[in-house]
Parts: structure tokens; sequence; C-alpha cells
């Protein structure tokens, strides 16, 4: 496994951690680091229970906790929290949730992932390579109006419909199959917008692996299910990469930890789990000595809730 820093260390753990001897849930383990922190403070008694939807992923974890009976990683994704949770019997008691969002720099690195411009490989994308269809077939199949709403919703892209346009042409004389390809269709079709620091592909790039991966759904459907996880008193710790993310994750929190109508609801909650949460602070970035030794935390944003049980309701 290629290294991946892992990202505001520290604040998750001054977020997360307030009984050693309980239960945590980390719902994104990667390459293990924030478990690995964790477990370094629980006792004898507490313990991780980790997931990840990337089969790498979880034989890395099973290797590197190989004697530590403390942790136990599944394969699955997080919108599985509660079956888990329930085959664990440890539903309503977890101490606190974290969820890291996004790509580790593994699978970022991995050319065979598809998942970056930078490194040319086959155009997959899918964390679980298991299920769903890859970027390339995605790509393949495809209509122009969908191509053009994936790119607008998930990428924010301006330029959706003249790079959906210029997907089409190519695909028709050659399958677009490689990553590096998909970069310079899209470099071509952007190559009259201004220049920026990023590559013209970023954004493209993001919006076709948030759709292969359902991640966004995926993320509300976990959330949904984190209330009923947890023990009262315990936390909820999301860092987030991008402002799609972390508008559901703010929105969750807030419609959750004030009175609302649920005409304004986003979500569907019991209404006996009204107030749902405590925000515990607004959203917390890394700082700069954070940025500066590892870039790829620059875009992180952290936010922690706390689950509240029996509050009174104001009117
Ligand atoms: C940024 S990495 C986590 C890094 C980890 N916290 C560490 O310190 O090493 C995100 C991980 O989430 C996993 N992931 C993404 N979507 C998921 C989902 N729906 N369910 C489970 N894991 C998911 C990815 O496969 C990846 O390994």
């Amino acid at each position: 496994m290629l290294a991946h820093k892992s990202v505001m260390v520290s604040e998750v753990l001054v977020a997360l951690l307030s009984d050693i001897d309980a239960t945590y849930v980390d719902c994104t383990c990667g390459n293990g680091g924030h478990s690995a922190e964790l477990l370094k403070r629980l006792s004898t008694k507490g313990r991780v229970i980790a997931m990840d939807c990337d089969r790498e992923a979880v034989a890395h974890n099973r290797r590197r906790f190989a004697t530590e009976r403390r942790f136990e990683i599944i394969h699955t994704s997080f919108a599985m929290l509660r079956a888990i949770t329930d085959r664990f019997q440890v539903t309503g008691k977890i101490a606190g949730i974290l969820f890291d969002l996004g790509v580790s720099t593994h699978q970022l690195r991995s050319a065979q992932r598809g998942f970056s411009f930078d490194h040319d490989g086959q155009l997959d994308m899918r964390f679980d390579q298991s299920i769903g269809e890859s970027a390339a077939t995605w790509l393949a199949t495809t209509g122009y109006a969908e191509l053009v709403r994936v790119l607008s919703d998930y990428g924010e892209e301006r330029m959706a419909s003249r790079i959906a346009r210029r997907i089409i042409a190519v695909r028709e004389n050659t399958p677009i199959q490689r990553t590096t390809q998909l970069m310079r269709i899209v470099n071509a079709a952007k190559s009259r917008a201004p220049k920026r620091k990023i590559n013209p592909a970023t954004l493209t790039f993001q919006a076709i692996r948030i759709h292969v991966n359902r991640e966004l759904v995926q993320l509300k459907d976990a959330l949904q299910q984190t209330w009923a996880a947890l023990r009262p008193g315990g936390r909820l710790a999301v860092i987030s990469f991008h402002s799609l993310e972390d508008r559901i994750v703010k929105r969750f929190m807030r419609a959750g930890s004030q009175n609302y109508t649920a005409r304004r609801l986003p979500f569907e909650l019991p209404p006996q789990q009204q107030p749902l949460w405590h925000l515990i602070g607004g959203p917390q970035r890394p700082d700069s000595t954070e940025i500066e030794t590892n870039p790829s935390s620059r875009s992180a944003i952290l936010r922690v809730a706390e689950k509240q049980c029996s509050l009174p309701l104001t009117s």
C-alpha cells in the first residue's frame, strides 16, 4: 500500500475519543491511519469496528492489524452501517463514528484503479470493483443529457455540455478507456476556458467518480443511520473534501440540531428523534503546518455532532 497520510488526526481524536473502554466505528478505514491512532489510545476493553468498500484496503488492514484483537474490518459500504452495528450487537452503544470521505493516496496513485489523470490507467474509478459499472463502461453507454447532468451536478462543471459533446464525438470512433485519454478530451473541450491552477479535467474526474460510486446517495443513507448506532453523548465526525459532500453533512447536522418543520427537512427522520444532535463547534480545517506537510489535506473540512437524547423541545 502506498502511504496515505491521515488527515486532521488530532482534531478527530479530540472530537471522538471520550471513553477508552468503548467501541468506535471507522466507516472509511482506507490505510487504517485513523483506526490505528484510536487503537493506540483505547484500553484492552475498547475496540474499533472498521469498514471499507475497497477490497484492497480491507486486505491491507487485515494484514496491518493481524494481531490486534480489538479491531475488526468488514468489506462493505458504509451505507450498511446499521446492519454492521446490529451484527456486532453494538447498535446504540457506539461512542464515536468517523467518516473520512473520498479517495486514499493509494487509490489515487494506483494507475490500474483509474482515479487520476496523473497516472495513465484503465478508466475504472470504482471503490468496489466487484459491483456497478466502471467509468469507461458508463462513458461508452450514457446519453448526452445524462452526461451533462452528471458533469454539472457532481462536478459543478460550467462547460458540461461542451465536454459532453466532445466525449460523444470521440467515442463514435474510439472507445474512451484510459485516464489520460479522457483528460486530453476534456482539455481540448476546455481549451478556450480561462487558465486555472488545477487541471481542466479535475471537475470531470470528480463528477464521474461521484456518479459511478453513487457517493452522495451512499453518504446520505449512511448519515441517517448514525444516530441509532451511537449511544447518547456519542460523537459523529465527518471529514469531507468538496462542497457537495460538505453541504450534505452540514445540512444533515443542522437539520437534526435545531427545531425544524418537517417541510424544511432534507431527510425523513422519525419524530421521536428531535432534536437529534448538538453541534460541536463549527467547521474545522487543517492548520497551515498540516497543509504544508500534506497538501492533500488542504480542502478537508471536519464537522462534529453529538447525539442528543430526551431534550425538551422548545416551540
Ligand atoms: C480518504 S480514505 C480514508 C483514509 C483513512 N481514514 C486513513 O487514515 O488511512 C477514504 C476511504 O473510504 C473508502 N470509501 C469510499 N466510499 C465508501 C463507502 N461508501 N463505504 C465504505 N468505504 C468507502 C475508500 O475506499 C477509501 O479507502
